[in-house]
Protein backbone atom coordinates (compact mmCIF):
# COMPACT_ATOMS: atom_id res chain seq x y z
CA UNK A 1 0.00 0.00 0.00
CA UNK A 2 1.45 3.37 -1.20
CA UNK A 3 0.31 6.83 -0.01
CA UNK A 4 1.36 10.31 -1.03
CA UNK A 5 2.04 13.15 0.64
CA UNK A 6 1.46 16.50 -1.03
CA UNK A 7 2.66 19.49 1.21
CA UNK A 8 1.99 22.93 0.28
CA UNK A 9 4.59 24.30 2.47
CA UNK A 10 8.07 26.29 2.12
CA UNK A 11 9.62 24.16 5.09
CA UNK A 12 9.82 20.67 5.34
CA UNK A 13 10.78 21.39 9.12
CA UNK A 14 8.17 23.97 9.65
CA UNK A 15 4.79 23.10 11.78
CA UNK A 16 2.97 21.91 8.50
CA UNK A 17 5.81 19.72 8.32
CA UNK A 18 5.64 18.42 11.85
CA UNK A 19 1.86 17.43 11.07
CA UNK A 20 2.92 15.63 8.54
CA UNK A 21 5.53 13.59 10.02
CA UNK A 22 3.33 12.91 12.80
CA UNK A 23 0.43 11.50 9.76
CA UNK A 24 3.46 9.60 8.29
CA UNK A 25 4.60 7.91 11.80
CA UNK A 26 0.85 6.33 11.69
CA UNK A 27 0.95 5.05 8.27
CA UNK A 28 4.23 3.84 8.99
CA UNK A 29 2.78 2.34 12.43
CA UNK A 30 0.80 -0.11 9.28
CA UNK A 31 3.53 -0.91 7.37
CA UNK A 32 2.47 1.00 4.27
CA UNK A 33 4.59 3.28 2.35
CA UNK A 34 4.78 7.06 2.46
CA UNK A 35 6.16 9.31 -0.43
CA UNK A 36 6.66 12.84 0.58
CA UNK A 37 6.26 15.98 -2.11
CA UNK A 38 7.03 19.61 -1.24
CA UNK A 39 5.31 21.56 -3.91
CA UNK A 40 6.90 24.79 -3.17
CA UNK A 41 10.36 22.75 -4.16
CA UNK A 42 8.86 22.32 -7.74
CA UNK A 43 8.35 24.02 -10.85
CA UNK A 44 4.72 24.11 -11.26
CA UNK A 45 3.54 27.19 -13.21
CA UNK A 46 -0.36 29.17 -12.63
CA UNK A 47 -2.66 27.71 -15.10
CA UNK A 48 -2.69 30.05 -18.40
CA UNK A 49 -6.37 30.24 -19.11
CA UNK A 50 -4.86 28.84 -22.63
CA UNK A 51 -8.29 29.87 -24.59
CA UNK A 52 -10.19 32.83 -24.95
CA UNK A 53 -12.95 30.65 -23.19
CA UNK A 54 -10.52 30.49 -20.75
CA UNK A 55 -10.44 26.83 -20.82
CA UNK A 56 -8.16 24.63 -22.65
CA UNK A 57 -6.80 20.73 -23.85
CA UNK A 58 -7.69 20.20 -19.81
CA UNK A 59 -11.02 20.57 -20.55
CA UNK A 60 -10.94 18.47 -24.05
CA UNK A 61 -8.23 15.87 -23.08
CA UNK A 62 -7.85 15.81 -19.33
CA UNK A 63 -4.42 16.66 -19.30
CA UNK A 64 -2.32 20.24 -19.33
CA UNK A 65 -0.46 21.84 -22.00
CA UNK A 66 2.28 23.14 -19.77
CA UNK A 67 5.46 20.76 -19.57
CA UNK A 68 6.71 21.43 -15.84
CA UNK A 69 6.83 19.16 -12.49
CA UNK A 70 2.83 18.93 -12.70
CA UNK A 71 2.49 15.98 -14.49
CA UNK A 72 4.76 13.81 -12.57
CA UNK A 73 3.04 14.52 -9.16
CA UNK A 74 -0.44 13.49 -11.17
CA UNK A 75 1.14 10.14 -12.15
CA UNK A 76 2.79 9.46 -8.32
CA UNK A 77 -1.02 10.77 -7.40
CA UNK A 78 -2.66 7.84 -9.64
CA UNK A 79 -0.27 5.55 -8.30
CA UNK A 80 -1.29 6.23 -4.96
CA UNK A 81 -3.76 4.22 -2.79
CA UNK A 82 -4.56 7.56 -0.76
CA UNK A 83 -3.29 10.82 -0.77
CA UNK A 84 -2.76 13.52 1.88
CA UNK A 85 -3.14 17.29 1.46
CA UNK A 86 -1.17 19.87 3.56
CA UNK A 87 -0.75 22.75 3.52
CA UNK A 88 -0.19 26.34 5.74
CA UNK A 89 -2.85 28.30 6.57
CA UNK A 90 -2.05 31.45 4.55
CA UNK A 91 -4.28 34.64 4.74
CA UNK A 92 -6.97 32.05 6.08
CA UNK A 93 -6.44 29.89 3.07
CA UNK A 94 -4.18 27.41 1.00
CA UNK A 95 -0.32 28.23 0.13
CA UNK A 96 -0.09 29.56 -3.55
CA UNK A 97 1.77 26.27 -4.39
CA UNK A 98 -1.11 23.85 -3.41
CA UNK A 99 -3.34 26.61 -5.31
CA UNK A 100 -1.29 26.48 -8.47
CA UNK A 101 -1.29 22.67 -8.35
CA UNK A 102 -4.69 22.23 -7.32
CA UNK A 103 -6.19 24.58 -9.95
CA UNK A 104 -4.76 22.66 -12.82
CA UNK A 105 -5.65 19.33 -11.19
CA UNK A 106 -9.49 20.75 -10.55
CA UNK A 107 -9.38 21.26 -14.93
CA UNK A 108 -8.33 18.22 -15.92
CA UNK A 109 -10.55 16.05 -13.92
CA UNK A 110 -13.06 17.85 -15.90
CA UNK A 111 -12.47 15.24 -18.43
CA UNK A 112 -12.84 11.59 -18.31
CA UNK A 113 -9.37 11.16 -19.04
CA UNK A 114 -8.04 13.04 -16.31
CA UNK A 115 -9.78 11.53 -13.78
CA UNK A 116 -8.30 8.16 -14.46
CA UNK A 117 -6.43 7.25 -11.26
CA UNK A 118 -8.59 10.17 -9.27
CA UNK A 119 -11.82 9.72 -9.04
CA UNK A 120 -12.87 8.13 -5.87
CA UNK A 121 -9.28 8.07 -4.30
CA UNK A 122 -9.51 8.52 -0.38
CA UNK A 123 -8.07 12.11 0.78
CA UNK A 124 -7.48 13.81 3.73
CA UNK A 125 -6.54 17.22 4.36
CA UNK A 126 -4.48 19.01 7.05
CA UNK A 127 -4.46 23.01 7.16
CA UNK A 128 -1.69 24.36 10.04
CA UNK A 129 -2.27 28.01 11.12
CA UNK A 130 0.97 28.46 12.49
CA UNK A 131 1.17 32.46 13.41
CA UNK A 132 -2.27 33.88 15.56
CA UNK A 133 -3.37 30.47 14.71
CA UNK A 134 -6.66 32.14 13.22
CA UNK A 135 -7.80 30.36 9.74
CA UNK A 136 -7.26 26.76 9.64
CA UNK A 137 -11.23 26.04 9.81
CA UNK A 138 -11.62 28.22 6.99
CA UNK A 139 -8.58 27.06 5.15
CA UNK A 140 -10.20 23.51 5.61
CA UNK A 141 -13.20 24.76 3.72
CA UNK A 142 -11.39 25.79 0.66
CA UNK A 143 -9.18 22.94 0.79
CA UNK A 144 -11.80 19.96 0.87
CA UNK A 145 -13.95 22.11 -1.50
CA UNK A 146 -11.06 22.21 -4.44
CA UNK A 147 -10.07 18.54 -3.61
CA UNK A 148 -13.35 17.37 -3.83
CA UNK A 149 -14.47 18.94 -6.98
CA UNK A 150 -11.28 17.24 -8.21
CA UNK A 151 -13.34 13.97 -7.29
CA UNK A 152 -11.02 12.75 -4.49
CA UNK A 153 -13.46 11.18 -1.22
CA UNK A 154 -12.48 13.20 1.29
CA UNK A 155 -12.69 11.47 4.20
CA UNK A 156 -11.42 13.65 7.15
CA UNK A 157 -10.18 17.46 7.26
CA UNK A 158 -7.95 18.72 10.11
CA UNK A 159 -7.46 22.24 11.09
CA UNK A 160 -4.27 22.54 13.18
CA UNK A 161 -3.52 26.04 15.05
CA UNK A 162 -0.33 26.51 16.47
CA UNK A 163 -1.35 26.63 20.04
CA UNK A 164 -3.01 22.41 19.67
CA UNK A 165 -0.50 21.56 17.31
CA UNK A 166 0.90 19.02 20.36
CA UNK A 167 -2.31 17.84 20.79
CA UNK A 168 -2.99 17.70 16.84
CA UNK A 169 0.20 15.70 16.52
CA UNK A 170 -1.13 13.05 18.49
CA UNK A 171 -4.54 12.63 16.45
CA UNK A 172 -2.93 13.15 13.17
CA UNK A 173 -0.48 9.85 14.21
CA UNK A 174 -3.36 7.90 14.92
CA UNK A 175 -5.31 9.40 11.90
CA UNK A 176 -2.31 7.97 9.65
CA UNK A 177 -3.36 4.47 11.21
CA UNK A 178 -6.88 4.78 10.68
CA UNK A 179 -6.48 6.04 7.01
CA UNK A 180 -4.33 2.98 5.58
CA UNK A 181 -6.74 0.46 7.79
CA UNK A 182 -9.82 2.46 5.94
CA UNK A 183 -8.13 1.85 2.80
CA UNK A 184 -7.39 -1.86 3.47
CA UNK A 185 -11.14 -2.50 4.79
CA UNK A 186 -13.06 -0.39 2.57
CA UNK A 187 -15.02 0.74 5.42
CA UNK A 188 -14.79 4.75 4.15
CA UNK A 189 -16.91 3.45 1.08
CA UNK A 190 -19.42 2.41 3.60
C1 LIG B 1 1.52 35.04 3.69
C2 LIG B 1 1.24 34.40 5.02
C3 LIG B 1 -0.03 34.43 5.55
C4 LIG B 1 -0.31 33.83 6.79
N1 LIG B 1 -1.59 33.80 7.27
C5 LIG B 1 -1.84 33.18 8.44
C6 LIG B 1 -3.16 33.06 8.96
O1 LIG B 1 -4.14 33.44 8.33
N2 LIG B 1 -3.32 32.46 10.17
C7 LIG B 1 -2.27 31.97 10.89
O2 LIG B 1 -2.45 31.48 11.98
N3 LIG B 1 -1.02 32.04 10.40
C8 LIG B 1 -0.79 32.61 9.20
N4 LIG B 1 0.48 32.63 8.71
C9 LIG B 1 1.54 31.93 9.44
C10 LIG B 1 1.69 30.51 8.92
O3 LIG B 1 0.50 29.76 9.02
C11 LIG B 1 2.78 29.83 9.72
O4 LIG B 1 4.00 30.49 9.51
C12 LIG B 1 2.90 28.39 9.39
O5 LIG B 1 3.57 27.77 10.45
C13 LIG B 1 3.64 28.18 8.11
O6 LIG B 1 3.76 26.82 7.91
P1 LIG B 1 5.16 26.09 8.02
O7 LIG B 1 5.54 26.11 9.48
O8 LIG B 1 4.85 24.79 7.49
O9 LIG B 1 6.12 26.87 7.18
C14 LIG B 1 0.75 33.22 7.50
C15 LIG B 1 2.05 33.19 6.96
C16 LIG B 1 2.28 33.75 5.71
C17 LIG B 1 3.68 33.67 5.13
Amino acid sequence: MKIIAISGSRNPEGKTGMAVEAFCKGVEVKKAQIEKVFLAEKNIERCRQCNASGWGICRTEGRCTIEDDFFSIVDKIRQADGVLFATPVYFSDISESMKAFLDRMRRITRNENGLIGISEKPAIGICVAGGGGGGSVMCCFFLERIISGCTFTVIDMIPCRRQNLALKQKILSITGEWFVEQILTGDYKK
